[in-house]
């Protein structure tokens, strides 16, 4: 089993390089101070003075790099921000070192869940997961607190994620399993969340109570749904792939029909950026159920309670 599916927990955590970096108790509470942050914006306008943070991007993005610079800067701290490869010039090992002489956490968007883990080994600092080929644990706590908004629950509800098994999966999965939220993933033959991800899930979901059901049988996954998920299909690194995967998602686009089969009352999620017409139609995307906008808005909520957390 991957180390990075047990990791120790810590009065305080020592970084989010997974959704499993924050123990149950510290997920909720995170999403708590998320709730708390977000109605008094002055109160925490210095919480973070004098804290200096590095954003590195490997991979594009507006929400991540936008929300991440605007909560530091909020938080009354500042950033610096280095878009491209990482370690293209000279080992990781020794950009991560630099970094630790400079800043006082870093926060990176990368291609492999092992640059994360480097960073965070050869650094010591605290390292945020801003998305890996794995995992988008950022997402996923901002999509708590949507739903949280939303339901004003988390427990009981049913989630269905609906697409490729993918990173933005894989967060919403274990956050689903330990906060008691039942997770349908519907997705093709052979797309499925990685089973190592999927077993941790299944026992993190035996101490929630949470159900979870894994499989390729739409209408099963969409039955009491009180929320359709669903992300791109071809993630940032797959573009090699578009072609293929075109044909075998097309069954998997939400449409109006798609939504139908879930609650009357069913959100539309979405982390975005969102392919009209791909694994969404724009219908869809404007319909008063889609929260897509909400989510996108407690990015900014969610991780400023990450770095309070982490650094405060
Ligand atoms: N949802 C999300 O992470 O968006 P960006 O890729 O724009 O950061
Ligand atoms: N699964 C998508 C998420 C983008 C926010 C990707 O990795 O490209």
């Amino acid at each position: 089993m991957a180390a990075h599916l047990y990791p120790a927990t810590h009065a305080r955590p020592a970084g989010l390089s997974t959704d499993l970096d924050f123990s149950t108790e510290q997920l909720s509470g995170v999403l708590e101070l998320a709730g708390q942050v977000k109605q008094s914006r002055q109160r925490y306008a210095s919480a973070l003075k004098g804290s200096y943070i590095a954003l590195l991007f490997e991979k594009p993005s507006l929400r991540t790099r936008m929300t991440f610079e605007l909560a530091i800067k909020q938080l009354g701290g500042d950033c610096v921000t280095q878009i491209g490869p990482i370690a293209d010039r000279e080992p990781l090992k020794d950009v991560a070192r630099n970094l630790a002489r400079w800043v006082d956490a870093i926060v990176a968007r990368t291609f492999t869940q092992e640059t994360i883990e480097e960073l965070g080994r050869w650094s010591g600092l605290p390292v945020v997961n801003a998305l890996s080929d794995l995992y988008h644990p950022c997402q996923a706590l901002a999509d708590m607190l949507t739903l949280k908004e939303h339901f004003d629950k988390l427990r009981g509800l049913k989630l269905t994620y609906v697409g490729d098994g993918n990173n933005v999966a894989h967060s919403l999965l274990l956050c689903s399993a330990r906060l008691g939220i039942h997770c349908s993933i519907a997705t093709p033959p052979g797309y499925e969340p990685n089973a190592q991800i999927t077993a941790r899930a299944q026992e993190l979901a035996k101490i929630s109570g949470a159900q979870i059901q894994i499989g390729n049988d739409l209408d099963a996954a969409l039955k009491g749904a009180h929320a359709v998920y669903t992300d791109v299909w071809t993630s940032m690194g797959q573009e090699s792939e578009a072609a293929e995967r075109h044909k075998l998602f097309t069954p998997f686009q939400v449409t109006m029909d798609l939504l139908a089969k879930a609650r009357p009352d069913a959100l539309f999620m979405h982390c975005l950026p969102a392919k009209r017409g791909l694994e969404v139609t724009d219908e869809v995307m404007e319909s008063p159920q889609c929260v897509a906008f909400d989510q996108a808005e407690n990015r900014l909520h969610a991780q400023k309670a990450v770095l309070l957390t982490l650094l405060q």
